[in-house]
């Protein structure tokens, strides 16, 4: 996508010089979706007079959490879409997050319902987002879309692969015959990341944290995704040259001067002049998981009034690519 190349943003060492992986611009690529997707939530609302609804539950005050659920209000604002946010106290018990649940599964103004993760630890997650109604779910993460990515069926897809898959799909066309690895086997990326990549043709291998050699199940990879919370966990020995490089790590550091700046999980500075395509962090995977997310919000409304516009539009078995 970017004509930029990873030694122009890489630290600019002189072993960097003239490397020559082409940087993947997630922020640019996301922009452009958040577009079409408020220029559709406009056309929507002229056909169905329906403003799509998301709700968007938050329970307790991990700073990190409330920055993310405050960006997500404000995007989907800015799409045209409603938002309704639920900020409750760390001491809320599980029964009444899952009555508040019911009432926004019964509210006909709510399309979406994400409750953010992590959630404090007297609260079982599993109990919480299979509560959710499977076509409101627009994290994608409740057994029913979860078993529909498995068994290939059309369904609500997690954000952060789905906006995974849209920036590999743009970058490298058709998938089939690839060999990709997935390092990290969370439900909330690798699990649904492996199944969509597989759904798309290629060879898939997972990596988790008893796997014996993820160096050499990695140097396989014509395309690497990469998504353990573990800061500069892939280096340059780890990448086949060419391979597409997909970084969803995402942590925060301490620098000179007492600031802080984000990194991902693949030193960059040492892949980068080896693969053929690298996303960059900040830049690359972060815009698009709220962009997928006002994605899956729309797709959500449109269900919700048996609208065929997904396939109108050309998207394949109502994914919202
Ligand atoms: N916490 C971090 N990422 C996510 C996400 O994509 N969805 C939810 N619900 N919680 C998260």
């Amino acid at each position: 996508m970017s004509e930029k190349t990873a030694s122009e943003t890489a630290s600019g060492s002189p072993e960097n010089a003239g490397a020559g992986a082409s940087l993947i611009d997630g922020k640019a690529f996301a922009k452009n979706l958040r577009q079409r997707t408020a220029d559709e939530v406009r056309a929507f609302h002229e056909k169905h007079g329906v403003t799509p609804g998301l709700a968007v539950v938050l329970v307790g005050n991990d700073p990190a959490s409330e920055v993310y659920v405050r960006n997500k209000a404000l995007e989907t604002h800015r799409v045209g879409m409603r938002s309704f946010m639920h900020m409750l106290p760390e001491t809320t018990s599980e029964a009444s997050l899952l009555h508040l649940i019911e009432r926004l599964n019964e509210d006909p103004e709510i399309h979406g319902i994400l409750v953010q993760l992590p959630l404090p630890k007297h609260i079982d997650p599993f109990c919480v987002t299979n509560a959710i109604a499977p076509n409101k779910d627009v994290d994608g993460l409740g057994e029913v879309n979860a078993g529909r990515l498995m068994t290939g069926l059309p369904g609500i897809i997690p954000c952060t692969p789905l906006g995974c898959l849209m920036l590999l799909k743009s970058e490298l066309g058709d998938l089939r015959g690839l060999n990709a690895t997935v390092i990290g086997a969370s439900n909330l990326v690798g699990k649904p990341m492996a199944l969509l990549l597989l759904n798309e043709g290629c060879t898939v291998s997972i990596c988790h944290i008893d796997t014996v050699d993820p160096a050499a199940m990695s140097r396989t990879a014509d395309i690497l995704v990469v998504a353990t919370g573990k800061r500069g966990l892939v280096k340059k020995d780890w990448v086949k040259p060419g391979a597409t490089v997909i970084d969803v790590g995402i942590t925060r550091i301490p620098t000179e001067g007492g600031k802080t700046r984000l990194v991902g999980d693949v030193d960059f500075d040492e892949v980068a002049p080896i693969a053929g395509r690298i996303t960059p962090v900040p830049g690359g995977v972060g815009p698009m998981t709220i962009a997928c997310l006002l994605r899956n919000t729309l797709k959500a409304a449109r269900m919700s009034v048996g609208d065929k516009a997904c396939k109108e539009s050309g998207d394949k078995n109502w994914l919202p690519y």
